[in-house]
């Protein structure tokens, strides 16, 4: 668990493993046919696990080779030359902004994790085959605008320009609990893009992945046509033994509320040209090989995008984003943000994002204010951007 506790806001940041859930229900009737190509199908997937771990949210985590992890399923990974203690090979020219604020305080609490040598894998069931079998496709490839459905963002993202080269970006986002039914889902990320190639971190709230509708950890990656989210299609290797991708986060902002929950993340390309996946600053999730990519592979990402995004599927009403509410003053304890927006250049130098447009799908239903040089503390200044809308009626 990673606690954030700042001076003016109390601001309590948390990667959290303890939740309360009340699981996932598929009342699927299925051939015998189709059970036998399910099964089949997870024993592929679900990788022999060294020991076992319930988390309290009810998800089951596979503690599973480092070697035998489902990214190295993937044809571009065979003979890989990664072993469980790698590191990111970042320079260290790190520059962080004199005016950014992050408090970094916060400490690691030790749950069981998972032996060294082992990574948490969340076991793939049955219902989440069926489930996720009705997954939108990727956000990257189909905007579709119908009159209802399909994807809407309300973000800021650095300008277009083919000449730009990013090694990494990072943001602190806060975290909700928007409601969201059915096919609907509702995120906040950053992400990364060149090309048809682009990684994501943050969070959502997506019962077609997960089963629920709580708040989790997420990340996704497009290579070309192959995309998906967390490990559930071989690419990302996992190299942290006690920190979970699909971590229900147990703690969420309340809107009025005196308290913030908030993610530190990052993504950071390393010295050879893997992009690491960071949160808390220092604490490596995994990273996603180079080798997967086409433009992100030996290159620098052209794209950064920081705020919400949703979906709902053709004819179904829009959920709502972040808080729920348009946001109309800036006010982190009234709206959801993403702030202390950062970048890396090509030399790897970290640098407060400054020029940022903002992009919206929709005029209406979602919007952005964006404070590029907002006094977040008394003398501090930080980029924040907040971000939001209510459902569709
Ligand atoms: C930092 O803050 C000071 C005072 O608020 C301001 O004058 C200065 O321009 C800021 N520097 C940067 C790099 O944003
Ligand atoms: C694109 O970036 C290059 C290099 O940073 C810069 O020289 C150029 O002016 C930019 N073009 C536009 C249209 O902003």
């Amino acid at each position: 668990m990673l606690i954030y506790q700042r001076n003016v806001l109390p601001i309590l940041l948390v990667l959290y493993l303890l939740l309360s859930n009340d699981g996932v229900q598929g009342e699927m009737k299925l051939s015998k046919l189709e059970e036998l190509s399910l099964e089949k199908q997870l024993k592929l997937l679900n990788k022999p696990a060294v020991k076992t771990i319930k988390a309290k949210w009810g998800d089951t985590y596979d503690c599973v080779d480092f070697y035998k992890q489902p990214a190295f399923d993937h044809l571009l990974l065979k003979n890989h030359n990664f072993h469980p203690e790698m590191k990111p090979t970042l320079s260290m020219k790190k520059q962080i902004p004199s005016n950014s604020t992050i408090d970094i305080s916060g400490t690691w609490l030790e749950t069981d994790g998972c032996p060294s040598g082992t990574v948490p894998i969340k076991r793939i069931t049955k219902d989440d085959l069926i489930r996720q079998r009705r997954m939108p496709p990727s956000e990257d490839t189909n905007f579709i605008h119908e009159e209802t459905g399909g994807f809407r963002r309300a973000i800021v993202k650095t300008p277009d320009n083919a000449s730009n080269k990013f090694a990494g970006a990072g943001m602190v986002a806060s975290l909700w609990n928007p409601s969201v039914e059915g096919a609907q889902n509702s995120a906040c990320r950053l992400k990364i893009q060149k090309g048809q190639d682009s990684v994501q971190v943050g969070w959502r709230v997506d019962p077609t992945l997960y089963g629920d509708t709580k708040t989790r950890f997420f990340i996704h990656f497009q290579a070309g046509n192959k995309h998906c989210y967390n490990t559930l299609c071989p690419g990302f290797v996992v190299t942290n033994n006690r920190l979970v991708l699909d971590t229900v986060f147990k703690d969420v902002a309340h809107r009025g509320a005196n308290t913030n929950w908030e993610l530190v993340m990052s993504i950071d390309r390393d010295a050879n040209g893997n992009w690491w996946l960071l949160v808390d600053e220092r604490m490596e999730v995994g990273f996603w090989p180079q080798k997967i990519f086409t433009a992100l592979s030996n290159d620098f990402a052209e794209n950064i995008e920081w705020g919400g995004s949703i979906y709902s599927p053709p004819g179904v009403p829009y959920p709502p984003m972040g808080s729920g509410f348009l946001p109309k003053t800036p006010d982190p304890f009234l709206d959801a943000y993403c702030r202390a927006l950062t970048f890396s250049n090509d030399k790897g130098e970290k640098m407060n994002a400054k020029n940022t447009p903002i992009f919206l799908d929709s005029q209406v239903l979602y919007h952005v204010i964006d404070k590029p040089d907002w006094e977040y503390v008394k003398g501090a200044h930080q980029h924040i951007m907040f971000y939001g809308g209510p459902n569709e009626d």
